[in-house]
């Protein structure tokens, strides 16, 4: 056998993120009959998938300019262009005193996360070990295999409001958070990917203090986000500054096979991704840019996040929604307020089997979704909680979904009914 290192041995482990990508890829390459509700694919939408096709069209048609994108590689930090574009609609937007020095490119937000995450915790001189904290799980599954180091991430458990018999919405324990010198950064997902929370206005602004008083960043995950995909149902005010690093995405607009991350940040911060890129990757890759760079140009990628995506995600779920309460009508449910992204997240209190048994009884009838307890990443103590809840994506077609649910209720049901 041959000998790998610690590290290697640590990226071998089985990681959630790893499964759910194979369920994802197996899904939709290999098999038409799985009802796909797993994953975090985004939906294939005509009218802004017409908008892709015609940048593309443009890039083949005209001079050289698709050997120019494909022929050459981009700097570290990215392509100049699209930077200053996206510069440019950040500061006619929201008024953020940002140039291009704050702004650079990844291989999609993952491999920011990677990125930061290492650079913002791990071994510290003196001998002090960081973390990041996470002020309010579940949080993103995608975080929690990322670190070099073992044990990167701390976390706490959120306080739960019940808006109405049904529906519940996760807040910020501000009583359970404390930063001590063993936090190297904040970091939260706004939309928060699996449960479609938003965090408040003044949830923000109070972990903004915190991170400031502290001197760490505060990193916001924005990849559902405004002012693209604008993915989010209610109102929330977006914040930039110096000490704060926001990650975005072209991903969740219709974009994922492109992989395009961006990071806006202070220039030492930027300084360190570019460096990180140059050293895993050279350069982040250019065709994302390339086909994306005249929509943000000309605000139509605002356009088009205003008003096809958010309406067309919103309407997914208020249905999904509406049938939950119909498929579920007798059983003792939640489901978390769906404020923005494409997830439901429902919690079944006393669940007589664990979610992942669920997901198991599921995957048989040929339904996938996510187990809750992969999103609770840094939360050490036992939480009864994490084992009876699943996450769902809606954003596939109609019938995918209708069916998908309609399984889900039935054997949510059944296990309910055997206990
Ligand atoms: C909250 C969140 N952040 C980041 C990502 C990473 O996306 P990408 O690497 O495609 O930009 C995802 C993908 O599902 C996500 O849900």
């Amino acid at each position: 056998m041959m000998k790998v290192s610690k590290f290697g041995k640590k990226i071998c482990r089985s990681s959630g993120i790893g499964r759910v990508m194979e369920d994802l890829g197996d899904a939709l390459v290999k098999s038409q009959d799985i009802l796909m509700l797993g994953g975090g694919n985004p939906a294939h939408i005509p009218e802004v998938q017409e908008h892709f096709r015609k940048s593309m069209l443009r890039l083949l048609e005209e001079n050289d300019e698709f050997e120019r994108v494909i022929g050459n590689y981009d700097p570290p930090q990215g392509n100049k262009e699209f930077i200053e574009a996206i510069c440019t609609l950040l500061h006619n937007e929201f008024g953020w005193d940002i140039q291009s020095k704050n702004i650079a490119l990844t291989n999609g937000s993952q491999s920011a996360f990677f990125i930061l995450f290492n650079i913002f915790a791990g071994a510290f001189e003196g001998g002090v070990n960081k973390r990041i904290l996470f002020p309010l799980v579940p949080e993103y599954i995608g975080y929690c295999d990322v670190g070099l180091a073992e044990d990167l991430f701390v976390a706490s458990r959120p306080d739960i409001k019940h808006i109405d018999e049904h529906i519940f919405k996760y807040y910020v324990n501000f009583d359970e958070i404390s930063i001590t010198d063993e936090i190297g950064a904040i970091c939260v997902s706004r939309p928060t990917n699996p449960t479609g929370n938003v965090l408040t206005d003044s949830e923000i602004e109070k972990l903004g203090e915190l991170a400031r008083a502290n001197n760490i960043p505060l990193i916001i995950d924005n990849a559902y986000g405004t002012p693209f995909p604008n993915i989010i149902f209610t109102e929330a005010k977006p914040l930039w500054n110096e000490n704060t690093i926001v990650c975005m995405s072209l991903s969740k607009l219709g974009l994922p096979g492109t992989r395009t991350g961006i990071v806006i940040a202070n220039e030492k911060v930027i300084a360190m991704v570019s460096e990180m890129n140059a050293v895993i990757n050279l350069a982040p890759g250019s065709i994302g840019a390339a086909i994306a760079t005249d929509l943000v140009r000309s605000g139509e990628i605002i356009h088009l996040s205003r008003e096809v995506i958010r309406p067309f995600y919103e309407k997914k779920a208020k249905e999904a929604v509406e049938q939950l309460f119909e498929n579920l009508d007798g059983v003792d449910f939640h489901i978390h307020k769906p404020e923005g992204a494409f997830f439901l997240w429902l919690w079944f209190p006393e669940l007589p089997i664990t979610n992942k048994e669920l997901y198991e009884r599921l995957k048989k009838r040929g339904v996938l979704i996510v187990p809750g307890h992969y999103f609770f990443p840094g939360l050490k103590k036992q939480w009864q909680h994490k084992n009876e809840c699943i996450r769902l994506n809606y954003s596939q077609d109609k019938e995918t979904v209708t069916g998908g649910l309609q399984i889900i209720a039935d054997e949510v049901r059944r296990a309910y009914d055997a206990a």
